[in-house]
C-alpha cells in the first residue's frame, strides 16, 4: 500500500519556519506508512498584477489545492506577523473555499507551527490564528502533550498549541535541540493520528 501523504505547508522569509517544517517532516517520515510532502506558498504582492513564477527560487515547491484535498493530514506553519499568521498563509487558506464547500478536509488531522523574534511576541496567538480556518474546514487539531519532556525544559520555543522557534533579534534560524525534538514529536503525532484514522 502506498504511504499516506502528510502535507507540510509553510511560509518563511528568513528560514526559521522552514527549519521547523523540515523537523516536522523528519517526525512524519519516522512513522512507517507515512510520507511528508513539504510545500510552501508564494509571497503576497502589494501589486495585484504581479505573478510569481510557478517554481520558487529556493526551498520547497508551491502547494496546490489538489495536494491539500488529497493529503491524509496537514501541518501548517507561518512566522508570527504582529501576533497573527503571515498574509501569504492566509491568502492560501482563503483560496480553499471549494474544499470547504465539498467538505474535503472534514475529519483530517492537522497541526500548526510558528517562529517569532521574541518568546512573548505572539507565538500562541499566531498558532491559534492558524487553527481557526482549519476548524472551519472540520479538521481535527493535534497539539503537543506535556508528556513530551522538552515542553517543560525548553528555554526557547515549543508550546502545547504547536511547535515553535524563537529566532531572536539576529534571526537565528537554527532550532534549539528542544525545539527540534518537539517539532519531530509533533510530526510523529500527526502521522500516527493519520494512520489511526485511516484504520
Ligand atoms: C511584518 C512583521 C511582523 C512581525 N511580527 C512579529 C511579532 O508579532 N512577534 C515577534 O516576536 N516577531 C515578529 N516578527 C518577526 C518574525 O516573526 C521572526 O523574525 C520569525 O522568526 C521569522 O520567521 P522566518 O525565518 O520563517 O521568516 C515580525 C516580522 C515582520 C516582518
Amino acid at each position: 500500500m502506498a504511504d499516506l501523504p502528510v502535507l507540510v505547508v509553510y511560509y518563511s522569509l528568513t528560514g526559521s519556519t522552514r527549519n521547523l517544517a523540515l523537523a516536522i517532516a523528519d517526525g512524519i517520515n519516522a512513522v512507517k506508512g507515512c510520507e511528508a510532502m513539504v510545500r510552501t506558498v508564494p509571497k503576497v504582492s502589494t501589486v495585484c498584477e504581479a505573478v510569481a513564477s510557478d517554481i520558487p527560487d529556493t526551498g520547497a515547491p508551491y502547494v496546490s489545492l489538489d495536494e491539500l484535498q488529497n493529503c491524509a493530514a496537514l501541518a501548517l506553519g507561518s512566522p508570527s506577523r504582529f501576533g497573527n499568521c503571515a498574509a501569504a498563509i492566509k491568502y492560501f487558506l482563503d483560496s480553499s473555499s471549494s474544499l470547504w464547500l465539498s467538505g474535503s478536509l472534514i475529519g483530517k488531522p492537522a497541526c500548526v507551527f510558528t517562529s517569532s523574534t521574541s518568546p512573548h511576541g505572539g507565538q500562541e496567538s499566531t498558532l491559534l490564528s492558524m487553527m481557526l480556518p482549519l476548524l472551519h474546514h472540520g479538521m481535527l487539531l493535534c497539539g503537543l502533550p506535556f508528556s513530551e519532556s522538552a515542553l517543560n525544559t525548553t528555554k526557547g520555543g515549543g508550546t502545547p498549541y504547536g511547535a515553535s522557534h524563537v529566532a531572536g533579534l539576529n534571526h537565528q534560524s537554527v532550532l534549539w535541540p528542544e525545539e527540534y525534538a518537539l517539532a519531530v514529536a509533533q510530526g510523529k503525532r500527526l502521522a500516527q493520528t493519520a494512520l489511526k484514522l485511516q484504520a
